[in-house]
Parts: C-alpha cells; structure tokens; sequence
C-alpha cells in the first residue's frame, strides 16, 4: 500500500482506531505509514487473530480491544484518525457503523476507508475479486454475512451520506509476497472448497464463476484486488 503510507505519512496524529481489525494488519500498515503515532487501538468483535496480532504488531504501540463497531464504549470525540479496512461488506448494519466512527473521531478528525471494490479491477486484481466473489457465495450459503463487494460510487456515498467531506481518493493494493502466494493456494484450493455445495442450487452458478476464475488466472495469473482508499474529514 505504497500510495496509502505516502499519504500517511503527511499526517501528524497522537492517537487512532483501526475498527474491525481482525489481526491488527491495517492498524500496523497505518503506523508504519504514520511515523509518531502515540497509540493504536484495534478493536474487533471477536479476539479470534488478536494472539497473531500481537505478534504481527510486536514493538508497535497497538492495543487490542473486544467490541462491536456498531456500538463502541469509547468517548464522543477520541481519535484523531478512525479506520475501516476490508470490512464494510462484513457488516450488515453499515448506518450504526458510519455513525459510530463519526461520533468517536475528534471533530475535524479524518475517517479512513480501505475497501476492495467491485468495478473495473484490472487484470490480475479482477482474478482476486473473483476469488473473492466466490468466498462470499460459500459464506453466505454457510450462514455467515459476507455482502458481495461494492462499487467505488456506493463505498463514496456511504462516507458522504454519513456526514463526512472526502478529502482525497486512491486506488491501492498489497504487494506483500507472502499475501501473494495465500491467493494462489487459495484459487488452487477452489475445485476441492466447491465439493461442500455439490447438490445445492446455487452450484451451477458457482462452478461457472470457479472456471471464470480459472481462466483469469491461466491468463493473467493473481495479484492483490486494488482496494478503493477515502480520506475524510469529520
Ligand atoms: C476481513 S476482516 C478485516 C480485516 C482487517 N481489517 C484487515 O484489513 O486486515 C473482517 C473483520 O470484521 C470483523 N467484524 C465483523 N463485524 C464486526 C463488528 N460489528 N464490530 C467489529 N468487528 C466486526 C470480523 O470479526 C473480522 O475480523
């Protein structure tokens, strides 16, 4: 995210919140980019990756924290930058989490949003949306909430509709070899994931999106799908 750190690294801000972290990985990505950075705290819904967290964020200035995005404990006005990556199509209730990162950024605090989009990915990236697309086919037949991707002009609105002024926007992706060779396993691991749905309706469908996948990746092998990144000002 070579675009992002630059940004970042404009900025001078004591402390900030990286909203459905998993891991810590966009938290990390922004302290690095950030420079001084007092605090971190990276909050999730569940402490499943925060021991990997720990480790990912080790000598960093990072506090995990348990609690819903939609409803957080923290103060009106905490942060000086509030953060949200590759999360808004795993969170159904998209006002409450708007609103929550609102209240909790300092006024003229900024918002930032990192969010894979579903329109124009360029070649290799379009290989990982595909990926992607069908990852939230499976969870959405196993019961978990995983929305499809949105369009750059939807992610856009929901941040002006929720009362923010865009600042800036870019288009960025991950170049981290290590996040380039999980796609890989992962588009090899499809025919064997997809032997789970045999005999469900939604099969057929899926079994023609896994070999569009194939043939994308046969032609333009995988890269990281580009994430549209907002600058926003409370
Ligand atoms: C795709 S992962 C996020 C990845 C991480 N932000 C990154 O960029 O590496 C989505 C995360 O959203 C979390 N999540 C879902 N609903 C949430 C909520 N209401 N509040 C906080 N976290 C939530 C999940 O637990 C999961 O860790």
């Amino acid at each position: 995210m070579d675009k992002l750190r630059k940004e970042l690294s404009a900025l001078k801000v004591d402390t900030i919140l990286d909203v459905a972290t998993r891991d810590g990985g966009f938290a990390k990505e922004m302290l690095l980019g950030l420079g001084g950075c007092r605090k971190a705290v990276a909050l999730d819904i569940t402490d499943k990756m925060f021991e990997k967290g720990r480790e990912k964020c080790a000598g960093l200035p990072v506090e995990f924290v348990v609690g819903d995005a939609c409803a957080m404990d923290f103060p009106d006005d905490s942060f000086d930058i509030v953060a949200v990556a590759n999360s808004l199509h795993h969170i159904p209730d998209l006002e409450a989490l708007f609103r929550e990162m609102r209240r909790v950024v300092k006024p003229d605090g900024l918002l930032i949003i990192s969010e894979m989009y579903n329109d124009g990915q360029p070649k290799a990236s379009l290989t990982h949306w595909i990926l992607h697309d069908l990852d939230c086919d499976m969870h959405t037949l196993d019961g978990i909430y995983h929305h499809p991707t949105y369009s750059k002009s939807q992610i856009l609105w929901m941040v002006k509709n929720a009362g923010f002024s865009v600042d800036k926007t870019l288009c960025d992706l991950v170049d981290d070899p290590k996040v380039l060779a999980k796609l890989r396993e992962r588009v090899a691991a499809v025919p064997e994931n997809l032997k789970k749905y045999a005999g469900r309706p939604e099969q057929a469908a899926m079994a023609a999106k896994a070999a569009w996948l194939q043939e994308e990746y046969d032609a333009n092998g995988v890269t990281s799908a580009e994430q549209l990144v907002i600058f926003a000002r409370k």
